[in-house]
């Protein structure tokens, strides 16, 4: 996960290891942790001070590549507690709601964490991204798994415990991110508050929740050009003369919503 270019793993560190089979295991490592699997067990410091992309084997002579986790692997990897982003979803928010380095990001809420790490890493060291998570259980969860994820909470984030209506006057961000169930109370708050010219990204999994989405745009008529899309990924599976599509893929995670906040009308 660390994005500079120390090739050793660290105590502390996250690995990912994958077998001969292909299963992936994510691994935290510890001075005097053992990993164990069913094809036998590695002491972590057989790891720790390898390089990425070391080839290491259990006491039952399994072989297992290592590997600093790409965040799409953590993310998908990682002890989940509300449902989260996909990454190829969190791909699709960063590009459409036009996160980048220096933006200003109020995200809400917080929940497993899973797309604060994507938006920290888009704003960069000269951006800012304030999340704001109404239940403390999840907060506490979300904090946990970026803390484990990165070493340590980055300086560019803000995790808060409340309500996104009532942090985003004080925030006035630049790109509002909602992932939560009814985005269509804060995007009334956000006629005021967003900046104008910003960006309203919300990510539903229901067509209703759209369609309410929708209404708050009209009945405020701060928003401009909203649209809204899904992202579908499918996988291959290349085998020697069998290429072809998986069998299986995940079908539906959420609809994206994007609009922007226009200044008051003219007349
Ligand atoms: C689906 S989870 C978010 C998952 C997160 N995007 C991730 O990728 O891990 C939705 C979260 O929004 C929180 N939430 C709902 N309404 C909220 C509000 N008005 N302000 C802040 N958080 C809210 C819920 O408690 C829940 O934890």
């Amino acid at each position: 996960m660390a994005p500079e270019r120390a090739h050793q793993f660290g105590s502390g560190e996250p690995v990912i290891l994958t077998d001969e089979r292909g299963h992936q295991f994510l691994v935290h490592l510890t001075d005097h942790g053992k990993f164990q699997f069913d094809r036998g067990t590695l002491p972590h410091s057989a790891l720790i001070g390898d390089r990425d992309g070391s080839i290491h084997q259990t006491d039952k002579g399994a072989k297992l590549v290592a590997f600093r986790p790409r965040l799409v692997d953590y993310v998908l990897k990682m002890r989940r507690g509300p449902q989260i982003v996909y990454p190829k979803d969190a791909a699709a928010i960063v590009s459409h709601a036009d996160i980048c380095p220096g933006s200003v990001v109020l995200e809400a809420g917080t929940g497993s964490g899973a797309l604060t790490m994507s938006l920290i890493r888009a704003v960069g060291p000269s951006g800012k991204v304030v999340s704001v998570e109404r239940r403390e259980d999840h907060a506490r969860h979300g904090r946990r798994t970026i803390e484990r994820a990165l070493g340590a909470i980055p300086d560019n984030v803000e995790l808060l415990i409340g309500d996104v209506e009532e942090v985003i006057e004080t925030v006035q961000p630049d790109r509002l991110v909602l992932d939560l169930a009814e985005p269509w109370h804060a995007a009334k708050v956000a006629a005021r508050h967003l900046r104008v010219g910003g960006v309203l990204c919300a990510y539903v999994p229901t067509v209703p929740q759209i369609q309410q989405l929708y209404e708050a745009f009209e009945q405020t008529g701060a928003f401009f050009g909203a649209e809204t899309f899904e992202v579908l990924e499918r996988s291959w599976n290349i085998k020697g003369r069998s290429v072809r599509p998986d069998h299986s893929m995940v079908g539906h995670t959420g609809f994206i919503t994007v609009a922007r906040r226009i200044a008051a009308s003219a007349n």
